[in-house]
């Protein structure tokens, strides 16, 4: 099998090819349809909600027996069903590692009628209950409060010996909300395509630093999948790194020829 390419296909076929292959993957992240009726122009986002659930569980079946025995599944999803797929996750035997939230960074309301959503979940799980790759020390984020930091900070270790808390010059340890910006607006008008659910490249960009693992020199690698490719951010995203000096296999599978076009172009503008 060729890798870091798009393949025009069927993933309800094509991930059973790839099981019989043999090949596994460290980490497959992905963006499904969310069952909520958007026009991919193929029908798959409008499924009797029965046959969305049965759909979901052999995909994630599908999904789990692809995983490398370290190797993780992140899966997005919406707050209306996200729970459904959950306890999917859990009775596909699949470890829990977080619900993790997509924060919209310009989300903004347009009903009066109830909150408006301004986020999106993605569950986190591992094929391992004991081992997997999360690169924390490459996640960290900016202190929140910059007084803090100002004057010395002390705490009681287990012990109970009074040391000093340093600030890590990288800032600290990241949290399950990940706060990035829709593509919405003319401030994205330059990444944007005419894909309906289409992510953005700061997001994946960062959760695949974050999930892949990385050789002796530090480098991301492994083998990446993302079965529902659509625009194809996570292909722009691994070359994105590549070409940084990191040597991530991926391989985006899509339905749409269209979408397959779509992210195409995107990867030769790179
Ligand atoms: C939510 S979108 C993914 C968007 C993508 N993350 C991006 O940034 O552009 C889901 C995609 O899955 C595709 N799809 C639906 N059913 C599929 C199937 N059985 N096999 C492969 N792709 C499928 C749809 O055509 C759609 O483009």
């Amino acid at each position: 099998m060729e890798f870091n390419r798009i393949l025009n296909a069927d993933s309800d076929v094509c991930l059973k090819e790839l099981l019989v292959e043999g090949i596994k993957f460290d980490l497959i992240l992905t963006d499904p349809p969310y069952n909520l009726n958007k026009d991919f122009g193929n029908g798959s986002d409008s499924l009797p909600f029965p046959d969305f659930l049965e759909l979901t569980k052999k995909r994630i079946e599908l999904c789990r027996d692809l995983l490398t025995p370290t190797g993780s599944l992140v899966w997005f999803g919406i707050h209306n069903y996200i729970g459904f797929i959950q306890v999917i996750m859990y009775d596909a035997g699949l470890h829990y590692r977080r619900m993790n939230i997509w924060r919209y960074e310009n989300g903004f309301s347009r009903t009066k009628t109830v909150p408006s959503a301004q986020y999106e979940p993605f569950l986190w799980f591992s094929k391992s209950a004991k081992t997997w790759t999360y690169n924390a020390e490459d996640m960290r984020v900016p202190y929140k409060s910059k007084e803090r930091l100002k004057s010395p900070v002390f705490y009681n270790d287990k012990r109970g010996n009074k040391k000093e808390w340093t600030p890590n010059p990288n800032g600290a340890l990241r949290g399950d909300i990940w706060e990035y910006p829709t593509l919405a607006g003319n401030r994205y008008k330059v990444e944007r395509t005419d894909h309906p659910t289409q992510k953005p490249v700061s997001l994946f960009y960062d959760l695949l630093r974050a999930f892949c693992p990385k050789d002796s020199e530090g480098k991301y690698r492994g083998l990446v999948l993302d079965p529902f490719h659509g625009s194809g951010t996570l292909g722009v995203c691994c070359e994105m790194l590549n070409r940084e000096g990191n040597s991530i296999s991926w391989l985006g599978v899509e339905l749409e020829k269209r979408w397959c076009d779509v992210a195409q172009t995107r990867l030769e503008k790179i």
